[in-house]
């Protein structure tokens, strides 16, 4: 039995992470949280399977270091390239992005056309599509790379009355909608932010975000087992491979607030 005061790892390629870290303060606020970057390398939706696998071990190994009770994969890319690797190299409850995403778009389809929205990385591995057919047999899954969003959330463009923003989102969504989707999963860190210009341009459409149903589904798993923290006075480490400057700036764009912790740069 983990101590159940200790810390939530949760690592990401950079800051989109912390969309994941604003749903756990939301949810458990008790919970002790240690965060990893690896702004060095970011963005990891573009390389290749090898490297993503490479920098996730390199991620949780510098993680592990701590007393972890479990560990969340945020980055959707590191997810559905790297999570067989984690669970092989390391001894820790691993929770990820994909699966709860997967799952929730399964159960809500009504005539099971799934849309997702992703990297060029989670897309060339096909995780949602196998996880999604896993919950859903007769599920037809439509994944589109979108390599345009993540620079353009980075860049602070994601309110749905920027028209570029609904220009480039009108573009991706015309070729999910063409297939007659009812759901849409937005599998990355960084499209949440973008959930309003999405559901302003498809308003029926049920839209997902993969990192509120990885932290209900977190939540869920802690509850069953025991492990939610019932002592109050959090605590929040943040740690990142390249400047911590630039990663305190760019959390502001995630966390909606600015991140007033300390950011420590560490090699790993
Ligand atoms: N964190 C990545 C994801 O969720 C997006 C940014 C990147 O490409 O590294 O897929």
């Amino acid at each position: 039995m983990k101590n159940r005061n200790a810390y939530i790892g949760v690592f990401d390629s950079g800051a989109g992470g912390l969309t994941v870290v604003k749903h756990i303060e939301e949810m458990m606020p008790n919970e002790n949280i240690l965060y990893f970057g690896d702004t060095a390398h970011l963005p990891y939706g573009t390389k290749s399977e090898k490297q993503i696998k490479e920098f996730a071990t390199n991620d949780v190994a510098f993680l592990n270091g701590f007393e972890l009770k479990s560990l969340v994969i945020a980055c959707n890319t590191a997810d559905s390239v790297a999570r067989e690797t984690l669970i092989k190299e390391f001894d820790l409850p691993i929770y990820g992005v994909i699966d709860p995403a997967a799952r929730k778009a399964a159960e809500v389809s009504e005539n099971g056309k799934i849309g997702i929205m992703a990297t060029t990385a989670t897309v060339r591995s096909d995780a949602y599509a196998k996880r999604i057919r896993h919950y859903r047999k007769d599920a037809e899954v439509h994944s589109l790379a979108c390599p345009l969003l993540v620079p353009l959330v980075e860049n602070r463009r994601y309110k749905k009355e920027d028209i570029v923003v609904s220009t480039i989102l009108q573009e991706y969504l015309d070729q999910l909608t063409v297939h007659g989707i009812d759901t849409l999963v937005l599998g990355c860190t960084h499209y949440p932010l973008l959930m309003d210009a999405v559901q302003s341009l498809v308003p029926d459409m049920k839209v997902i975000s993969s990192s509120k149903e990885a932290v209900l589904s977190l939540k869920k798993s802690l509850e069953m087992t025991g492990q939610l923290n019932d002592e109050s006075g959090s605590e929040r480490r943040f740690y990142v491979s390249d400047d911590a400057d630039a990663f305190r700036a760019n959390a502001e764009v995630f966390l909606n607030e600015k991140l007033t912790r300390e950011v420590i740069q560490v090699s790993v």
